[in-house]
């Protein structure tokens, strides 16, 4: 049998396990807003057209920050089209989805869902075709007291506080020619930093997110992020990655290790914003903000081209698998890895697109397999990640080159005395025993057991509005601490795990 060796010590950490981890999104495309969140006239909405069912799995699923409103759809998007009379809102061209909006949602009725939601918002402004005064309007009407044109008219429209919001995206994936308004890295850089120090003469305590690479295949990857860092690096708080995997035909050796790809792209872009520090002789380390990733089947998209114009199309609903959970289960597990340097991340996205939570107009909301490791990572991990360095053997992909069989990450809560460990086994036909030591944690009990996947047959399968609880988490067996604080667990193949363990309480 295949094994794995780690060993648990609350001496050494990585990081703290930051809430806005387990963020999430909200673009104007497809489904998301317009029949996700938002269904005037649905049996689960209330009377403000927010759907009630959306907002339960939204909280069950514990996502913490939404970013809104795009994506691709802010580069072309005029914010005050979306506040005041909805009557009086203009119906506009979408160009980056070939949609038409309504503006029937915008950013008072976006926040008023974020506050049901209890999520943060992280609102991104459009550097796409518009400015630096458009984004300084737009935040005097989110956070500024009163007294002055666009906090007033905010006033008017029925909003007295300021929202007081922190976290501002400085545009979407601006590296990309399919973004509107599409940039080079030094107009980019230049317009991003202009807008980043005015939007702090409107409110110093906003914290701003810079552009990084739409993914790491972009031919600018590296180069982008230092170009732009040379601009931006004093004024900006954290530099966005963007990444979705997918599996190619069925090479589920590469997919089920698609952990590794986002690990090397966060070691990549840490490096480059190390290397930019280091010759502006800074000491800080720049925080990333990973505000899209997911598993999202691009080949079978047909492209923004080829879409007819339409109001709410269905785009991208992607249908979720056990072994796309158990990738979830393990992508999270990257993010967790690097708790030092990643500050945000944002599931992309919330409803409908690409989405853990799927809604239909003459159905109540289900869960899609994605949903269960999104949402008990969420909940179980707390305190600090721990360095626990896994031991174990390595495997051939066509994608990743060798790669390690089986992967760890451990939390470790010193006020409650939980600690959660989470495993994938990559492996596709082999058992990984999972042993570590626990000798500076003692008294340890096991008191939760979960495992996605590990059958091979049911690896395809997934939930829909006829079948929504077909696939969910089961109870895994065979675990055991034995009296020299050693955890023994097998992890089934091609599976993801998650073992919660509690220390007596004093
Ligand atoms: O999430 C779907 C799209 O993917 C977003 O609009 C864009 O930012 C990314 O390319």
């Amino acid at each position: 049998m295949l094994t794995c060796h780690v060993t648990l010590d609350p001496a050494f950490r990585i990081g703290t396990v930051n809430p806005r981890l387990f963020g999430s999104f909200v673009e104007h495309m497809g489904r998301c807003v317009y029949g996700g969140i938002f269904e005037p006239g649905h049996e689960e909405a209330d009377i403000d057209g927010l759907r009630l069912d959306v907002l339960k799995l939204s909280r069950e699923l514990g996502v913490t920050v939404i970013r809104y409103p795009g994506g691709n759809f802010v580069s072309g998007y005029r914010w005050e089209d979306g506040v005041g009379p909805v009557e009086q809102r203009p119906r506009r061209l979408d160009l980056a989805w070939r949609s038409v909006e309504t503006n029937e949602f915008g950013f008072n009725e976006f926040m008023t869902w974020a506050r049901r939601a209890e999520v943060e918002p992280m609102m991104a402004v459009n550097l796409g075709t518009r400015g630096i005064q458009e984004a300084c309007d737009l935040l005097e009407y989110a956070n500024h007291p009163g007294g002055t044109y666009w906090s007033d008219l905010r006033v008017s429209h029925g909003v007295a506080e300021p929202y007081g919001i922190k976290l501002w995206c400085l545009g979407n994936e601006m590296d990309g020619p399919w973004q509107v308004g599409h940039k080079s890295a030094d107009a980019y850089g230049a317009l991003a930093a202009e807008t980043a120090k005015a939007m702090r003469q409107v409110d110093p305590s906003v914290q701003l997110v810079v552009c990084g690479s739409s993914n790491d295949r972009m031919p600018t990857f590296g180069s982008w992020e230092a170009t732009i860092l040379d601009h931006t690096f004093d004024h900006v708080d954290y530099i966005s990655l963007h990444a979705y995997f997918e599996k190619a035909g069925d090479d589920r050796a590469s997919f089920l290790a698609s952990g590794v790809a986002m690990d090397r792209f966060i070691e990549g872009v840490v490096a480059t914003a190390d290397h930019v520090a280091a010759k502006k002789r800074s000491r800080r380390k720049l925080m990333l903000s990973f505000d899209e990733w997911n598993i999202w089947y691009e080949s079978r998209f047909a492209g923004y081209t080829n879409l007819e114009w339409a109001q709410a199309p269905r785009l991208i609903e992607d249908e979720y698998t056990t072994e796309d959970a158990v990738v979830v289960g393990s992508l999270m597990m990257s993010l967790l890895r690097h708790a030092d340097r990643v500050g945000v991340a944002c599931l992309a996205q919330l409803v409908n697109i690409i989405a853990p939570i799927r809604a239909e107009p003459d159905r109540p909301a289900w869960r899609q397999t994605t949903f269960y490791p999104f949402a008990l990572t969420a909940r179980h991990a707390r305190g600090e990640v721990l360095r626990v360095e896994p031991i174990t053997p390595a495997y051939d992909t066509a994608q990743h080159g060798d790669v390690p069989v089986a992967d760890v990450v451990a939390t470790h809560d010193a006020e409650s005395g939980q600690v959660t460990i989470f495993a994938v086994n990559r492996s596709e036909t082999e058992t990984v025993l999972l042993d570590a030591a626990l000798r500076a944690l003692p008294g340890l009990r096991i008191v939760e057991h979960l495992v996605l996947g590990g059958v091979p047959g049911e690896l395809l399968e997934g939930n829909s509005a006829d079948a929504p609880e077909r696939v969910a988490p089961r109870g895994g067996t065979g675990a055991a601490i034995d009296g020299s604080h050693l955890l023994t667990a097998p992890l089934p193949p091609a599976s993801w795990t998650m073992l919660r363990l509690a220390q007596p309480i004093a």
